[in-house]
Order: structure tokens, then C-alpha cells, then sequence
């Protein structure tokens, strides 16, 4: 087999395991990621003449041809582009570099990457095809499946059947860097407030981890790490009344029209009165606080307090969470804090202990 070819199917290999890195894991994501950019300079330096003709000036260029150049430009930037944001949410082996606050851009930036270059092979096939117009359905349709794979198949099965197992010890306990009497964190999580069967593993999703085991919810986990540097009071919202489903998909369903209804879930008492600070951590859903959580802040008076707001999401930033907090919690100072991504929560320490450093 030629080497340019063999070159080409592993880049292809190489980039649909990286978009399937759910299954493989954090490491060899990271190293299949420097053996990808290595085999882009092996394929750029083996095409090397046709990359030198597209900066070559030509006034009889065909339309195909013109579109093809555009495309490998496009495809050359966006591999640079990739290559920094690799570097810029890597956690093992560039973790000085760890520039990005959240992963989305560079999900965003490889499924681009893949959907283009999957046109771009297509082209050497539509080139060579006598039926030019089943090319083009062709790589239409590989490309959709490329761009389905990376906004959809991947999240999906990232929430729906990812279990992520974490040894407590190692990413929650460290040193008490902070004290502060009068700081409360209060977290939502969905795990304590789901009717879950005994056999939750049949059930389990991207918001259930485990650490040394024992299943945890994701702002939980954050809640902890918070206690190991500061040893802050720490307090779940609970619900007292019907809880949600198991199911992910269902509880989407349900927190869907508990948003659209305003519905204010009865929860247990949370006693603020001894704190002058509280860090409220909680998930974003809808692109919101989950509704129990507005229960919690129209229940209480915040005046002269602070709150702090740390926020864990599927994709990235706050929402509209910001805002919505300032409109239920009276009289509170509300104080954007950090946006965790949440596969990035198990190794937040640090970054926690540092915002918390900064508060002071
Ligand atoms: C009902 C529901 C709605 C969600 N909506 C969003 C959303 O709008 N945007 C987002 O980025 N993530 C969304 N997510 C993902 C969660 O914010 C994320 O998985 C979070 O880390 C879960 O935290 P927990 O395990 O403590 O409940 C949603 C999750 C659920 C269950």
C-alpha cells in the first residue's frame, strides 16, 4: 500500500477514536492527539506539491479546484487552531498550558476538523467517479454522519452510559489552604434527588461518578473539595416531596416543564442564619438553576449576604443562571464564580482552591 494512503486512513482512524473518547479515556486521548498532529505533518510534507500549488497564483483554476484549496486552507487552520486547544485542555501531558476553561471550543473545533477532512477525501472520490452527482450524495451524507457523531452520538452517549470512577482520596482530600466560620456551600445535585432502583448501574449517567465506589453527583463532588480547603459547612437542597425519575431522559422532560411552569419543588429548611458567605454550586439545566434551587433562594433572606455562584454544565458557561439568581435571592450580592465542565469536575480541585484564594 502507498504510504500517502496508509497516512490518510490512520488520520481517519486516529480522528474518529479521538471523537469516541468517552470510551477510550483521558490519557490515550491525549497521546493518540500528538500521534494525530504528527501524522498531519507526515501527510502535509507527502503532499507537499499539492499543498505548495494552492498558494501557487493561477488564472485558469477551475471552480473545483478553487474549492478545494479554500477547503484544505479551511482544514489547515482549523488543525492549528485544534492543535492549541488541545494544548489549552490538556490535563496530563501539557497541564502548565491548561489555558481553557472549558472543553466545548475544542469539541466544536475536531468536529469540524472531521466533517472537512471527510470532504475533502471525498473529493479525491468525486474527482475519480464517473456518476459525479452519487459522489456528492455520498460525501453529503459521510459528512452529516461526521457532524452528527461529534454535536450529538458523542454527548449523548457521554450522558447516558458513562460512569466515571475516581479514587476520593487522591482528587478530593489535599491541605486546608482557607478558614472561614461564617461560609456555607449549598449544592443541588441530581443523584440525592432521583428515585433511583437499587440497581443503579442500569441507570447510571455523565452526572454520576464514583469516588472509591460510592456513586456522587457532580456539584456534590465540588461541594467536597470545597470542605477539604477551607472546611466551609456544606448542605445538599433536598427534596421533601415527589423526586425525579431515574431515567436522565425523563428528568430532562420533567425539569423541562418545571421551568416552563415556574414550579417552586418543596425542599428540607436550609438555615443560612450563621453565614455571612455562601457558595451555591449547582448544575445547569435548560440553560438555568434547577427549579428546587429557586425554591431554596426565594425561601430564605439573604440580606448582607454574599453568594457565590459556581456552576457545573454539559457544554459551557453560565446560561442565564447569573441573572435568575439576582432576581430570587433578596438582598444578596450575587457574584459569578466559575463554570466547571463536567467531565473536567473530578480534577477541579486546584482550580477551586485557587478562585477561593481569590475571594479573600
Ligand atoms: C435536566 C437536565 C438538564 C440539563 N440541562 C443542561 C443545559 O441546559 N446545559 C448544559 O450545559 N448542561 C445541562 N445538563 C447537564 C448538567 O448540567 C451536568 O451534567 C451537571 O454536571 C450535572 O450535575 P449533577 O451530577 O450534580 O446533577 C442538564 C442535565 C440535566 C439532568
Amino acid at each position: 500500500m502507498n504510504i500517502g494512503i496508509l497516512v490518510d486512513i490512520l488520520m481517519y482512524i486516529v480522528m474518529v477514536l479521538q471523537m469516541l473518547y468517552v470510551f477510550i479515556g483521558n490519557i490515550p486521548h491525549e497521546i493518540l492527539g500528538i500521534a494525530f498532529f504528527c501524522l498531519l505533518v507526515a501527510h502535509i510534507i507527502i503532499k507537499r506539491k499539492w499543498v505548495k500549488a494552492i498558494f501557487k497564483r493561477s488564472v485558469n483554476r477551475s471552480k473545483l479546484a478553487t474549492f478545494n484549496n479554500c477547503l484544505m486552507i479551511l482544514i489547515l487552520i482549523i488543525a492549528l487552531v485544534l492543535a492549541l486547544s488541545s494544548m489549552g485542555v490538556s490535563r496530563t501531558i501539557f497541564p502548565w498550558f491548561n489555558f481553557l476553561p472549558s472543553p466545548a471550543l475544542h469539541k466544536y473545533l475536531a468536529t469540524s476538523l472531521l466533517t472537512l477532512s471527510v470532504i475533502h477525501g471525498g473529493m479525491k472520490l468525486y474527482r475519480k467517479s464517473v456518476n459525479k452527482k452519487k459522489a456528492v450524495i455520498i460525501i453529503v451524507i459521510l459528512a452529516i454522519l461526521a457532524l452528527v457523531l461529534g454535536l450529538a452520538a458523542v454527548p449523548y452517549i457521554n450522558r447516558h452510559f458513562r460512569t466515571v470512577e475516581i479514587n476520593y482520596d487522591e482528587n478530593v482530600n489535599g491541605e486546608k489552604t482557607i478558614s472561614n466560620d461564617k461560609l456555607l456551600t449549598v449544592y443541588f445535585t441530581r443523584l440525592g434527588n432521583t428515585d433511583f432502583e437499587e440497581d443503579v448501574d442500569a441507570v447510571s449517567g455523565a452526572s454520576l461518578l464514583k469516588a472509591d465506589g460510592v456513586l456522587m453527583g457532580n456539584t456534590e463532588l465540588m461541594a467536597h473539595m470545597l470542605n477539604s480547603i477551607s472546611g466551609c459547612d456544606i448542605v445538599p437542597i433536598t427534596l421533601t416531596g415527589e423526586k425525579y425519575p431515574s431515567s436522565y431522559t425523563d428528568t430532562v422532560v420533567v425539569a423541562s416543564k418545571e421551568i416552563k411552569e415556574n414550579a417552586r419543588p418543596e425542599i428540607e429548611d436550609i438555615d443560612i442564619s450563621g453565614y455571612d458567605t455562601i457558595i451555591l454550586v449547582y448544575p445547569l439545566w435548560w440553560g438555568t438553576i434547577p427549579m428546587p434551587v429557586a425554591t431554596f433562594l426565594e425561601n430564605n433572606d439573604f440580606t448582607g449576604k454574599t453568594i457565590y455562584l459556581l456552576a457545573t454544565q454539559g457544554s459551557a458557561g453560565f446560561g442565564s443562571t447569573v441573572e435568575d439568581v439576582a432576581a430570587l435571592a433578596k438582598g444578596a450580592n450575587v457574584v459569578k464564580g466559575l463554570s466547571i465542565y463536567c467531565d473536567d469536575i473530578p480534577y477541579v480541585r486546584d482550580q477551586l482552591e485557587e478562585w477561593m484564594k481569590s475571594l479573600r
